[in-house]
């Protein structure tokens, strides 16, 4: 199987070129623009998470070894046969990812490198052939400009991008597929969440083991999440702590975002593994974490440590950090019968986590680590 995708160089308007003997990639990505663009009927900066897409999206198709006729086009619905593998048999990838308007009007993508790294993992472990960067970031670029007065303004609030892949081949046996497509659809959103959240530890579901394919960001493991979800929501809770699957002690995510703990001062986190996505907000609050001196542990923490913690009334922050939640403060732990509540207050430090988050994505503060990406410009 052919993995790597050999990218197309064909001058013609219907396809994207890649000149990759220079220092420089072109890509001509031709876009067909909307008629009308219905920005106006929304208040951006206030609309449900995912609900209203904007005016285009990015498509291109896969087949015979090779990503081809990439383009951008007024968003529509897609037609594929029922026979399509996606429908049948799960290959189907996404990423999650946002871009922010900044304070000088300029748009810039958070650390898309690294959200394109995960990506191609994710697509690696579904047998789905990698997309080339060239082609994820130059799509995506390209939709964000044409479709940047979607880019709200607020604080908190951000255009979501998703980019996924779909298999289109037609065909009821079991197998990889031989044909794809790649869309990019964009959705301006706020908060994810409107308060702090109640989660429960899962001791009777699993959603990931090892070996599996908890790392990748595949449709089926928020598909075998939602039933546990909906049976914590039932109960009065707003999400799971997921627990591992061998002895369901250790805390692995929670819902579908990463958790951290902040106990006694230290920042400790479960570590990346087969079982647990490698996220992007993770990775950057523990960037910040470390920048400002605080001791941050990747390590595995059961929930006896934590009922420890609660018990010996230490201060424990708990949060959940995701790309659609950003920081998602939990106000309390549900330990099978018992409930514990955690830190909340104004000097919490997930709330400075997010706060120095929203202002280097704003370009209100440095960005030392280099995680925006300006995409258009003012
Ligand atoms: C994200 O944070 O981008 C996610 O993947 C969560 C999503 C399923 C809404």
């Amino acid at each position: 199987m052919q993995l790597q995708a050999r990218v197309l160089c064909k001058r013609s308007p219907d396809f994207f070129t890649i000149n990759t003997l220079g220092m420089e990639t072109i890509l001509n990505i031709p876009v067909h623009k909307a008629e009308t663009v219905a920005t106006h009927q929304y208040d951006l900066n206030k609309l449900p998470f995912g609900k209203v897409p904007t005016s285009h999206l990015f498509l291109a198709r896969y087949s015979a070894g090779e990503w081809a006729d990439a383009r951008i086009e007024p968003f529509h619905k897609l037609s594929l046969s029922p026979f399509a593998l996606c429908f049948h048999y799960g290959q189907t990838v996404f990423e999650g990812m946002k871009a922010f308007r900044m304070h000088d009007g300029n748009i810039s993508i958070f650390r898309p490198a690294k959200h394109h790294e995960r990506f191609n993992r994710s697509l690696e472990r579904m047998g789905m052939p990698h997309v080339p960067y060239e082609l994820f970031l130059e799509g995506m670029r390209l939709l964000i400009a044409t479709d940047a007065e979607w880019t709200p303004d607020s604080p908190g609030a951000a255009l979501y991008i998703r980019p996924f892949v779909i298999a289109t081949e037609e065909r009821l046996g079991v197998k990889i597929s031989d044909e794809y497509l790649f869309l990019i659809v964009c959705t301006p959103v706020g908060p994810y969440y409107a308060r702090p959240i109640r989660v429960r530890v899962e001791t009777n579901y699993i959603r990931a083991a090892e070996g599996g394919t908890g790392y990748a960001k595949c449709g089926g493991n928020y598909g075998g999440a939602l039933l546990p979800t909906k049976e914590a929501l039932d109960a009065g809770f707003d999400q799971v702590l997921w627990t591992d699957a061998g002895r369901k002690e250790f805390i692995e995510e929670s819902g579908t975002m990463n958790v951290m703990f902040i106990i006694d001062g230290i920042l400790i986190t479960p570590p990346v593994s087969s079982t647990i996505l490698d996220g992007v907000t993770r990775d950057s609050i523990l960037a910040l974490a470390r920048d400002r001196g605080i001791t941050v542990q990747e390590r595995l923490i059961s929930y006896h440590e934590l009922e420890a913690a609660f018990g010996q009334g230490l201060r424990v922050e708990a949060f959940g950090a995701g790309t659609a939640a950003v920081v998602a403060p939990i106000e309390s732990v549900t330990i099978g019968e018992r409930t514990y509540n955690c830190y909340l207050a104004a000097d919490a430090a997930m709330y400075a986590f997010k706060t120095e988050l929203e202002a280097i994505r704003a370009g209100n503060q440095e960005d030392p680590h280099g995680w925006n990406e300006v995409v258009v410009c003012n």
